[in-house]
């Protein structure tokens, strides 16, 4: 039998839904079979449509809208491992609201591999480029690593932003998605503890009956806050308060250097997030140097998909 709504009401079933000829129990039965389904029919409707409307409703009426920007500073630079490392961080960025993604590349021009890497990710972004200075480029000693880049990243802010917070991520870093949320509330400046992949194992404020004591890094040298650069976040309207904030291209001053130029500044107005910094949320890693790939045999994969992946590759 074909079963149709129609021919649910025949007899050939043997339950007999409202077929007009079988006794009464079989009518009653029928007639409330009918009854629940039409209830049923009924209710899923009704359940669509508020569904539907609160769908629709969603982006007014949610949290995500309202919450304060937040503006992630990420300095970056040509290298083989230059795309995944992008890919990565981006695809984390992507569980976090209301963000937008200051890509900045030390480099003169802007790389189109690097701007489709973005596109196809779909985070908020501005891609735009800041060299590192010559003179230290050329120097045999240790470089100041995406400090131009950084210093780009204020002042984008300075012209753009009027609230919310920043945060410099590093393109090689790992991060906790909590750590964003935890950030995007605070007043002045907030600092946690940062993993390390090294012999101390974390680079974190000291914290003693609820205050900010010192700091436990593997290497001091005299820095007022020596932390990590994963290790804290600045208010926009502090930042804006404090003109002439920036970092210095002083290796391994530059946390120091940027966050001594907040000056005013008291430890006590320090937040400490990840759970008052008894927990690990951020990670210093480090991705193995790699040399570039070597060039493509063209003769050899003539007219072979080789040639689209090669124009993929970064190479310095
Ligand atoms: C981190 C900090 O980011 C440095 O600013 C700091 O000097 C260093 O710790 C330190 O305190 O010793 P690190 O992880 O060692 O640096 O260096 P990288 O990851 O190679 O570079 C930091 C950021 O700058 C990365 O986002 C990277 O993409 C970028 N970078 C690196 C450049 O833009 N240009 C470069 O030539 C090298
Ligand atoms: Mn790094």
């Amino acid at each position: 039998m074909k079963l149709t709504y129609s021919n649910l009401g025949g007899s050939g079933n043997g339950i007999g839904i409202g077929n007009g000829n079988g006794n009464g129990s079989k009518m009653s039965l029928g007639k409330s079979i009918k009854m629940y389904l039409t209830i049923f029919i009924a209710t899923t409707c009704i359940y669509m449509v508020l569904y539907q409307y609160h769908i629709s409703q969603e982006p007014f009426a949610g949290s995500e809208v309202v919450k304060p920007p937040l503006y992630i500073i990420t300095p970056t630079y040509r290298r083989p491992e230059q795309t995944a490392e992008l890919t990565r961080l981006g695809y984390t960025l992507k569980h976090v609201a209301n963000l937008l993604w200051l890509v900045i590349e030390d480099a003169n021009k802007t790389n189109p591999l690097v701007a489709h890497t973005l596109d196809r990710i779909g985070v908020p972004y501005e891609y735009m480029v800041a060299p590192m200075p010559e003179k230290y480029k050329q120097t045999k000693r240790a470089k100041p690593r995406g400090v131009s880049n950084r210093n780009r990243g204020l002042q984008y802010l300075r012209q753009h932003a009027t609230e919310g917070v920043l945060y410099f991520a590093d393109d090689d870093n790992t991060y906790d998605i909590s750590i964003f949320e935890q950030m995007r509330y605070i007043n002045k400046v907030a600092m946690w503890p940062v993993g390390l992949v090294t012999k101390t194992g974390v680079s974190s404020p000291i914290i003693q009956n609820g205050k900010l004591v010192g700091f436990y890094d593997g290497w001091i040298g005299g820095r007022k806050y020596p932390v990590d650069m994963a290790g804290f976040a600045v208010s926009v309207k502090f930042l804006k308060e404090r003109p002439k904030a920036e970092m210095p291209f002083k290796p391994g001053y530059e946390e120091d250097g940027f966050l001594r130029s907040l000056a005013p500044l008291d430890n006590s107005e320090i937040e400490l997030l990840a759970d008052e910094c008894r927990d690990v949320l951020t990670w210093h890693t480090q991705t193995k140097k790699n040399a570039p790939a070597q060039a493509l045999n063209r003769t050899r994969y003539r007219d072979t998909n080789l040639e689209f992946i090669d124009k993929l590759l970064v190479r310095p």
